[in-house]
This record gives structure tokens, sequence and C-alpha cells, in this order.
């Protein structure tokens, strides 16, 4: 058995556009993904926006599901747009949902988090406030490989293919690491 033998790891996307950078990221990760790690990519498109009078009639079955998948999720691994230098309000409003109680279920989790972006900096302001969540939640996040890819639009073509070879390799690598951080904290179930 690898490193990443049994080990389940829920990806989550920061954007619902159809072409979005992140997505074919994660894409290309997952086709990559170390043998015996499994990946199953969570669908948080019908997430309400966080209201506490609704949640207090009831986690939403959007929310219930995610909810679910994360406690069953050895690992986590988040796909982290910019928007206005910070995380996309829809990866916010699902982690903001997913972590009221009881039993918050990122506790414990390994994280990794990658990003594609059309500036510069290729996510890194978004992805250090996804970090400062992740402490807050008591989640365990990967330092590195950090992935910043910037300029996306000069990289991806239509079909999500990249061209950009030091960002496939990192996306591949980023998920071994995973493996053994999960390992290494004792995340596998
Ligand atoms: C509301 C909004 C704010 C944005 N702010 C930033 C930003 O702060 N930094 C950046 O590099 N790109 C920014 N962008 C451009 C995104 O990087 C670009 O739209 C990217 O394609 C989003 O990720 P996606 O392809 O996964 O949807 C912003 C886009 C939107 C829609």
């Amino acid at each position: 058995m690898s490193d990443a033998g049994g080990i389940k790891v829920l990806a989550i996307c920061g954007s619902l556009r159809k072409g979005s950078y992140n997505m074919a990221a994660l894409r290309i990760a997952i086709a990559q993904k170390p043998p015996g790690m499994t990946i199953e990519v969570a669908d948080i498109s019908q997430i309400p926006l966080y209201n506490e009078d609704v949640r207090q009639q009831g986690f939403p079955p959007s929310v219930e599901t995610l909810r679910r998948q994360i406690k069953e999720a050895d690992a986590l691994l988040f796909a982290c747009p910019e928007y206005n230098y910070s995380m996309s309000g829809v990866l916010k409003n699902a982690i903001d949902w997913a972590s009221r109680p009881p039993d918050q279920p990122f506790a414990g989790k390994a994280v990794a988090i990658s990003g594609a972006a059309a500036g510069m900096a290729g996510t890194a302001r978004a992805q250090y406030d996804l970090r400062r969540s992740c402490v807050f939640l008591d989640m365990h996040p990967l330092n590195k490989p950090e992935i910043f890819i910037g300029q996306a639009q000069t990289k991806f073509d239509d079909s999500g293919n990249c061209g950009d070879e030091m960002a496939r390799n990192l996306l591949r690598d980023q998920l071994i690491a995973l493996a053994a951080w999960t390992r290494q904290i004792g995340g596998k179930k």
C-alpha cells in the first residue's frame, strides 16, 4: 500500500463558474493523485446564504451533506479563488455553514490549499485568509508545497488543460505531501 493508501480526501472548490481555473486545477490534481487515495468533490452550489435564523430550524440538506462529507474525509483539499484580496464569498459561506455546532466537522482535519487567479499573486492573499479560518476551526493546514497559479488566463486553455508544467507538478506533489501529513498528524481514520 502506498503512503496514500486508503486516504479519503474531500475537495472543495470556491468557484462555481463552469470554466473555473480553480476547478480545472483541482481536476489536474485529481488526475495525478497518488495510488490508493480517493478524492470526492463537494457540491457547494446549492448552499444558501448563511442565516442564523435558518440554522436554528436545522441545517439545510446541502449543508447536512457537506458536513457529513467533511466528517467522513481524512483530509480536505481547498481550491481557493481570490476575490478582492480574500477568499470567495461562496467558499467562506460554505465554511461558515459547515462550521456551526454541534460537532463542527473540520476539527483535526489535514488540509491542503491551492489557488489560481488572474492576478500575479495567484491567490496568495486569499489563501492566507483561508489559513486563518483553518486555524480557528482546528484544522491542520499543510505548509508546503504552496500553490499560487498567477495569470491563470494565460496558463489554462478552454478545456481546462494547464500549460504550466511547474503548476502541474506542484498539484501532484501537494497530494503526496498531504497524504504524508495526514498520516503524520494521525488524521487517517
Ligand atoms: C468579485 C471578483 C473579485 C476578484 N478579485 C481578484 C483579486 O483580488 N485578485 C486576483 O488575482 N483576481 C481577482 N479576481 C479575478 C479572478 O482571479 C478570476 O475571475 C478567476 O478566474 C476566478 O477564479 P475561477 O476561474 O476559479 O472562477 C476577481 C474576480 C471577481 C469576480
